[in-house]
């Protein structure tokens, strides 16, 4: 059988391990990836105990009780802590989520955090988004209208249109869905990934776009496009419970038909 050994330097080794000074009875064991690109080291899981008896119910409390009390270089992104902003995506347990909904009630055991899988890691928790974000630019993420008069009066939407976008306009692009598709782990650079299709869809059908037959043909590409293969873990991940497999199939279904 096929062995297949990560280069030395990428291997993750046993980091730090940060005792418990409290005392305290409620003790979690949380288990941390880190790198720095500043130290020429391998990347390491650092364990810190962690007093749940003084820490509120979800991981990012967690994460920021270490970074308050325990290690300040902890590095992650967060920002709304109320699931809106999308920026504390990382993957908890095994499973991509964003830290602020998870409850780490829910969690048996060790809780282990890495940052979202097959991505380059820019330090500890913050993985590199700039291809996705490049992705989602190529879609053009923003009603496209060739009426001059519509470009300076509100657009109508009738209340059927506008309930076509359920379910695609609440996407925050936390990427938890990409970035746990096996087909964008290996062609990340040129399939566009649950994320950014579901995107495109939302503009797509979007009854005031006059695009519309432009952007399907822009994504209508074996690479960009085909790469699905309905494998559903996008919507299996998404902390969001959106369903970009079914956006993708939409889209599919369009260019079949048009
Ligand atoms: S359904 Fe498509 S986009 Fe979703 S995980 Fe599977 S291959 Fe990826
Ligand atoms: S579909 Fe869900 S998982 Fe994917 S980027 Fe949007 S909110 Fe995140
Ligand atoms: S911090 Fe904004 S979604 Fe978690």
């Amino acid at each position: 059988m096929v062995q297949f050994n990560l280069p030395e330097n990428s291997k993750v080794l046993k980091g730090n391990y940060f005792k418990d000074t409290t005392g305290s009875k409620n003790i979690k064991k949380v288990n941390i990836y880190r790198w720095n690109p500043d130290k020429n080291e391998n990347p390491k899981i650092d364990t810190f105990e962690v007093d749940l008896a003084k820490c509120g119910n979800k991981v990012l409390d967690i994460l920021n009780k270490i970074k308050n009390e325990i290690d300040p270089s902890l590095t992650y992104r967060r920002s709304c802590a109320h699931g809106v902003c999308g920026s504390c995506a990382m993957n908890v347990d095994g499973v991509n989520t964003l830290s602020c909904m998870k409850s780490h009630k829910d969690i048996n055991g060790d809780i282990n955090i890495y940052p979202l899988p097959h991505l380059k890691v820019i330090k500890d928790l913050v993985a590199d988004l700039s291809t996705l974000y490049r992705q989602y630019e190529s879609i053009e993420p923003w009603l496209k209208i060739k009426e001059q008069k519509y470009k300076a009066i509100e657009i109508n939407q009738s209340k059927e249109n506008r309930k076509k976008l359920d379910g695609l306009y609440e996407c925050i692009m936390c990427a938890c869905c990409s970035t746990s598709c096996p087909s964008y782990w290996w062609n990340g650079e040129k399939y566009l990934g649950p994320a950014v299709l579901l995107q495109a869809y939302r503009w797509i059908i979007d009854s005031r776009d006059e695009e519309r037959k432009e952007r399907l043909k822009t994504i209508a590409d074996k690479l960009k496009l085909y790469r699905c293969h309905t494998i559903m873990n996008c919507t299996n991940s998404c902390p969001k419970g959106l369903n970009p497999a079914k956006a993708i199939s939409s889209l599919k279904k369009m260019l079949a038909t048009n």
